[in-house]
C-alpha cells in the first residue's frame, strides 16, 4: 500500500502545481497586449550585431590571428573514438572520485567585460555537496514545456543511484514582466533557473555561454563532468555514463563533441548574415579554427577556470559554439577534443529508428525537436537499459515518472 500512497501524493502535488501555473498563465495569455510584446521581441531577434561591447574588447587584448591550424593537443585530423580502456565498471565511483579538485579563476583587477547582473542566480544550488555531473542547457525563456520534459526525462537529477546530478537552465530576459513572473514562478517550484540580465535572443546566445562559465566557476566548480546541451536534444544519460565518462575519467581538459577541424568551416563576413563575424576577429582568415558543435558536448570540469580566464580577454562573437569551443581555447590551446560525431545525430528519423529497433545502440545524442519525441526516446531508453544501467538506475524513481510499466 505504501508505494501507491506515495505515488498518489506525488501525482496530487503535480496536479496542484500545474493548476497554479495554468491560473497564472491564463492571467496574461488572454491579455491582448501580449501580441505587441511578441512583435517587439521579434524585432530584437532581427536586430543587428550586438553593440554592447566596448571597442577595447573587440579582439585587441586577445591573440586571434596566427597559425590557425597549429594544434599541439590534437594528434591528427582523422580522429575516431579511442578504444574504451578495459576497466571494471563496478568501480564506476572512481570515474568521479578520482578527479582532483579544481581551483576557480579569480580576477581581482576587473569586472567581467560581458557577464553583468544575474536576475536569478541560485548561487546555493550546488553548495558544498559533491556534484558528479552538472547538466546545463541554453534555454529560451519561452521553452517552459521543453524544460518540463527535460526535468522529467534524461536530465532529471534522480535517474541514478549513487551518481549526483545537478541540472540548470541558462536563460536571458523575456520581453515583458508577465513572462518574467512566469519564470520566477517556475524557479520557485524547481530552483534550477540561472537568468542573465540581457535580452534572450539568438544573437545573444554567446552571452549564455559566458554566463554559464562564470556561474560554474563561481558556484559549482566541484562538478567533475559537465554536459552542455540545447533544450531540444535527447541524450542517453545512461550510455553517457557507462561508455563515455570512462574516456574522460583519465584525461584532463577534454571535451567529447561533434568536432569541426580547423579550416573546415568558412567564416561569414557578410554583415547581413546571422553568422556574421567582424573582420578584426580571426583577422585575415577565411576559416574557423577547430571547434565543437554545441548541441551537446561533454567535458571535464577542469576546463571551466581556463575558459573563464580567457573570457576576460576574448571578443564576443555571435556564433556561440565557436566562441565556447573555438575562440576561448584558441590562444592557449588548452582544450583536447575527442570527436564523437558518429554517436550523435541531428536526423530525428535515424535516431528514433535505432532506438525503436533491435540493433545495439550507438547514438548517445539525437534531435528531439518534434513534439512527443523526447518522451519516445526516453521510454525506448528505459526499455533498453544495459545490465549495468539497470543496476545503477534509480528504478523506483523512474517507475514513478514516465517509464514503462515493465521496469
Ligand atoms: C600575443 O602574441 C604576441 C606576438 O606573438 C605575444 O608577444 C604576446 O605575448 C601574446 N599574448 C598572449 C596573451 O599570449
Ligand atoms: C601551422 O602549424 C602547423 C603545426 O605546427 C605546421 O605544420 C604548419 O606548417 C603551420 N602553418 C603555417 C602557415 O605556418
Ligand atoms: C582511482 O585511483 C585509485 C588509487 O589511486 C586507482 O587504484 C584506480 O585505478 C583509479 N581508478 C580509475 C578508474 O582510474
Ligand atoms: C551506493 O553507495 C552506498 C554507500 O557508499 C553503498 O552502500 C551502495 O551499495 C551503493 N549503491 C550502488 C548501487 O552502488
Ligand atoms: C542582447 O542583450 C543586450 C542587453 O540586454 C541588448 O541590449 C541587445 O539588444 C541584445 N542583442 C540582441 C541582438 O538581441
Ligand atoms: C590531470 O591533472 C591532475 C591534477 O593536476 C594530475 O595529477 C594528473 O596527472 C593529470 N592527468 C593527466 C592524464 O594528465
Ligand atoms: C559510436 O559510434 C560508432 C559508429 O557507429 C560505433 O561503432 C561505436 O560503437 C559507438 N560507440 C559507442 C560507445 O556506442
Amino acid at each position: 500500500m505504501l508505494p501507491i500512497g506515495r505515488q498518489f501524493f506525488r501525482k496530487l502535488q503535480s496536479v496542484l502545481i500545474a493548476l497554479l501555473i495554468v491560473c497564472v498563465l491564463s492571467l496574461f495569455y488572454f491579455n491582448e497586449t501580449t501580441t505587441t510584446h511578441w512583435s517587439r521581441f521579434h524585432e530584437h531577434m532581427m536586430a543587428k550585431l550586438p553593440d554592447y561591447l566596448p571597442n577595447s574588447f573587440r579582439g585587441t587584448h586577445f591573440n586571434i590571428t596566427g597559425n590557425m591550424s597549429a594544434s599541439v593537443l590534437v594528434p591528427s585530423d582523422d580522429r575516431s573514438l579511442p578504444d574504451v580502456i578495459d576497466q571494471s565498471k563496478e568501480n564506476f565511483r572512481e570515474w568521479f572520485d578520482n578527479r582532483t579538485d579544481v581551483e576557480p579563476y579569480v580576477n581581482e583587477n576587473s569586472d567581467h567585460p560581458v557577464v553583468k547582473d544575474f536576475i536569478i542566480t541560485n548561487s546555493g544550488l550546488c553548495g558544498d555537496s559533491s556534484v558528479d555531473i552538472l547538466i546545463y542547457f541554453h534555454s529560451s525563456w519561452k521553452n517552459t514545456e521543453r524544460r518540463r520534459l527535460l526535468r522529467e526525462t534524461w536530465a532529471s537529477k534522480s535517474v541514478f543511484q549513487n551518481i549526483s546530478i545537478k541540472t540548470i537552465f541558462i536563460l536571458g530576459k523575456p520581453p515583458d514582466e508577465k513572462s518574467q513572473f512566469a519564470i520566477d514562478l517556475e524557479n520557485v517550484v524547481h530552483r534550477d533557473i540561472i537568468q542573465g540580465d540581457f535580452i534572450d535572443s539568438f544573437k545573444n546566445l554567446t552571452l549564455k555561454s559566458a554566463m554559464a562559465i562564470h556561474w560554474i566557476n563561481s558556484y559549482c566548480l566541484q562538478a567533475r563532468y559537465i554536459i552542455k546541451a540545447d533544450d531540444d536534444i535527447f541524450v542517453n544519460i545512461f550510455k553517457i555514463v557507462e561508455d563515455f565518462i570512462p574516456l574522460l575519467s583519465y584525461r584532463n581538459h577534454t571535451v567529447l563533441c561533434h568536432f569541426h577541424r580547423a579550416g573546415a568551416s568558412t567564416i561569414v563576413r557578410n554583415p547581413k548574415s546571422k553568422w556574421y563575424i567582424p573582420l578584426n576577429v580571426f583577422e585575415g582568415e577565411d576559416h574557423f579554427p577547430q571547434f565543437c558543435s554545441g548541441y551537446v558536448a561533454i567535458f571535464t570540469g577542469d576546463l571551466i577556470p581556463l575558459l573563464y580566464e580567457s573570457s576576460f580577454r576574448a571578443p564576443v562573437i555571435p556564433v556561440d559554439d565557436v566562441y565556447m569551443f573555438g575562440l576561448l581555447p584558441y590562444e592557449q590551446q588548452f582544450m583536447e577534443f575527442i570527436d564523437i560525431r558518429q554517436n550523435l545525430t541531428l536526423n530525428k528519423n535515424l535516431g528514433l529508428k535505432q532506438y525503436g529497433g533491435s540493433e545495439p545502440l550507438t547514438y548517445v545524442g539525437a534531435n528531439a525537436w518534434d513534439i512527443g519525441n523526447m518522451e519516445k526516446f526516453w521510454a525506448l531508453t528505459l526499455n533498453k537499459l544495459t545490465p549495468w544501467g539497470k543496476r545503477r538506475a534509480a528504478i523506483s524513481v523512474l517507475r514513478d515518472n514516465m517509464g514503462p510499466r515493465s521496469l
